[in-house]
């Protein structure tokens, strides 16, 4: 099996960051993690021909994608322009064992992909995570609804489709799965006949599969009646595709930039992409300028409060609430933060509280931040991505040093982190 290595795999790690600090300067944002993920899964349903794709982003989910993809006997290799190319063996495996999917829930990706090329997948499942159990029944009751014979026995989904997948209409429930929709759509490109999925999650990241797998030949049309209508083809072939950037990662660094009372400009991101924060950004104070594929932010003099409830796209991302949470900490007045995507994305709350924030539960949906201006720097404990994000953010505006412990779960969606604070003023270990 060749392999090709992106990053460096890091085990328990430690970061320090001394507060308070001011983030002052310009970044370039990375590729989008959640483009990258299903766009990789994607590449197998190239009738042989490579993929060649730019601004991956060296992520640790990323490398663990591409593991993914080198155990099912895919070939990578890395371009000369530092682009990514991708080519499915005629036969591919189709089982990818908990080794493997233990590392990475995307993985699950692999499924519609698999079992509409190869006629079936079995794929072990990575259990409930830090944020939510993640189920995975819209996925299946999709692909069955096509046709699937789908069992979960011992934490493997084991999925058949030996005369091969047929369209039909699927109406995904409120909110649509991002990665459910993701799963059926890639199926219906080599189904047989027409699949319109009303309702479908239309994260930007969803519209960017999209045109990616236009470009390799399918048929997708979104529709006036919220509908994705996918007219299934023989085969798809290989094409070149440039991700776009992370509205996460930038939106992550507004909102740092915002707390710390700095400044920051923001290149090469799409502004449409965070036009609800910035809304909430610039109500809660804070200047922003956008151009072409830049935004700006100037912070005002302090935070006014501003209460958020997350969304499917275009609402608040639940990938920014952690992050705003922090930005709360540090606000004028009482701030509600609603979580209503994940039932578990609250676990940054008790670091925040042992750093001296005033933060009630009103259930497990729903917190009240009373702002302040006196988080104290001490060691936390990350849980994952985002809540780390978020602690980081307090860190920067605590008094004293706040180190993270287990920091490396930040390497799976901010790439160069430490260079890029080091560009805006700051210097973490
Ligand atoms: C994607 O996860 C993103 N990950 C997540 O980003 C993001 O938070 C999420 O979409 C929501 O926007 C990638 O794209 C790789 P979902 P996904 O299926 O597809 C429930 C990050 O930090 N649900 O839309 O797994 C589920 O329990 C990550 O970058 C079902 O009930 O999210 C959850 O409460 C975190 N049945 C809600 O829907 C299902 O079959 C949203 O899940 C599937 C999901």
């Amino acid at each position: 099996m060749n392999t090709v290595n992106l990053t460096h795999q890091t085990t328990t790690q430690s970061t320090r960051v001394h507060g308070p600090c001011k983030i002052n300067g310009a970044i370039k944002i990375a590729g989008s993690k959640n483009a990258a993920l299903p766009i990789l899964a994607a590449s197998i349903l190239s009738s042989q021909q490579p993929c060649v794709l730019s601004n991956i982003p060296q992520l640790t989910d990323t490398q663990h994608i591409l593991n993914a993809l080198m155990s099912l006997g895919t070939h990578v290799c890395l371009t000369d322009q530092d682009q990514l190319a991708v080519t499915p063996p005629s036969q591919s495996f189709t089982t990818l064992n908990q080794a493997i999917t233990k590392n990475t829930r995307a993985s699950i990706l692999f499924l519609g992909p698999l079992l509409t090329k190869y006629k079936k997948a079995n794929i072990a499942l990575p259990g409930g995570c830090n944020i939510g159990q993640r189920p995975i029944d819209q996925h299946i009751n999709g692909l069955e609804k096509m046709g699937a014979s789908i069992t979960i026995t011992d934490g493997v989904v084991n999925a058949t489709a030996p005369n091969g997948l047929t369209g039909c209409h699927i109406v995904m429930p409120s909110p649509a799965s991002v990665g459910g929709t993701e799963n059926i759509m890639m199926a219906a490109c080599l189904a047989k006949g027409t699949t319109t999925i009303t309702n479908p999650a239309m994260e930007p990241e969803v519209e960017d599969l999209i045109g990616f797998l236009v470009s390799m030949g399918a048929k997708i049309q979104y529709n006036n009646n919220d509908q994705l209508v996918i007219e299934g083809q023989e085969r798809l072939i290989g094409t070149h595709y440039h991700i776009i950037s992370d509205r996460i990662e930038a939106g992550t660094y507004l909102i740092a930039a915002a707390a710390t009372q700095g400044s920051i400009q923001i290149k090469n991101c799409n502004p449409e992409h965070l036009s609800t924060l910035i809304h909430a950004l610039q109500q809660s104070g804070h200047h922003i300028l956008t151009k072409d594929q830049s935004v700006y932010l100037r912070a005002g003099t302090h935070t006014r409060a501003i209460d958020i409830n997350t969304a499917p796209y275009p609402g608040f991302p639940t990938d920014l609430q952690p992050q705003w949470t922090s930005l709360a900490c540090v606000s004028q007045g009482v701030t509600m933060v609603r979580e209503s995507l994940f039932e578990n994305r609250f676990q940054h709350i008790p670091e925040l509280v042992k750093m001296g924030a005033r933060i009630i539960h009103k259930s497990n949906r729903e917190i009240s931040i009373t702002g302040n201006r006196n988080l104290k720097g001490i060691p936390v404990q990350v849980t994952d991505l985002r809540a780390g994000a978020a602690l980081l953010i307090a860190g920067m505006c605590a008094k004293g040093t706040t180190t993270l412990v287990h920091s490396q779960y930040l390497d799976r969606g901010y790439l160069h982190l430490q260079e890029k604070l080091a560009q805006l003023g700051l210097t973490i270990e």
